[in-house]
């Protein structure tokens, strides 16, 4: 599908909350393939350096620390109120993360992110451009634990809980990383510019300069409907990010 055919189809699905049929974006999404009778590539020469093979099974357990250090934690007060932390759900080895504010009272209950309205139309919006939480994206928040009443998260809160995001980003390893909303913007990257400058540029995130990208909070999207085309540049612009990402290193050696 051409790049404005897939755009007036998105236009079209927005009107009725849908983002785009699975079919039509997996299509979109696949790889280019050689036409047949087309010269065939010869298969590139291999490697002298192979690099040793990583030890999936301590990845693992420390994967499994993790979580069950969020999930036992009791650096600040919300750990009182909660009914369970969540840790985040998705693909540790996912070449993209989301990044959203804190759990909602639905996600408290279920122990996932994003399961609400909003994590619905998070799920169409990433479905536009390939994603799935089922395969391909690993989706944290800033704050593990609920703030009650859906409050804003407290500097305080946000400064205990940020570096078990951190190290989650560590570990996944993301070629790009998406905040979504001011609250996920603003803590990954230490500002408190408003999100309208914040969208429409590369930031970088940490020590391995990870790319991200800023974009609405679907729970605002809700609300303001509107929005929702600038939302969709803001993922188009994310894509050529990842693309970017391709062309400077095909292959980081780090997923299987
Ligand atoms: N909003 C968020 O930012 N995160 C969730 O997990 C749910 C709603």
């Amino acid at each position: 599908m051409s790049g404005p055919e897939r755009r007036a189809q998105y236009l079209q699905a927005i009107g009725i909350d849908l983002w785009l049929p699975r079919a039509a974006v997996l299509g979109a999404a696949a790889p280019l393939e050689a036409p047949s009778g087309a010269p065939q590539v010869p298969e590139p020469a291999p490697a002298v350096q192979v690099p040793a093979p990583p030890d999936r099974g301590a990845e693992a357990r420390d994967w499994e620390q993790l979580r069950a250090q969020v999930l036992t934690c009791t650096r600040c007060a919300l750990h009182e109120s909660r009914t369970q932390a969540v840790f985040g759900v998705g693909n540790p080895r996912a070449e993209w993360m989301v990044i959203g504010e804190a759990p909602g009272a639905e996600e408290d209950r279920r122990g996932e992110p994003f399961v609400g309205r909003a994590g619905q139309l998070l799920d169409a919006m990433l479905r536009a451009i390939g994603l799935s939480r089922a395969t391909n994206v690993f989706i944290a928040n800033i704050l593990k634990c609920r703030p009650p009443g859906n409050r804003d998260p407290r500097p305080e809160e946000a400064a205990a809980c940020l570096s078990y995001l951190h190290r989650q980003i560590a570990f996944v390893r993301p070629r790009v990383l998406l905040a979504v909303g001011r609250i996920a913007a603003q803590n990954l990257l230490a500002t408190d510019a408003p999100l309208g400058r914040l969208r429409g540029r590369v930031h970088h995130f940490g020590e391995r300069n990870v790319p991200l990208v800023v974009t609405y909070h679907p729970a605002y999207l809700l609300r303001s409907p509107a929005d929702k085309r600038k939302a969709w540049e803001d993922l188009q612009f994310a894509r050529s990010v990842f693309a970017q990402t391709l062309n400077a290193e095909p292959n980081d050696g780090h997923r299987p």
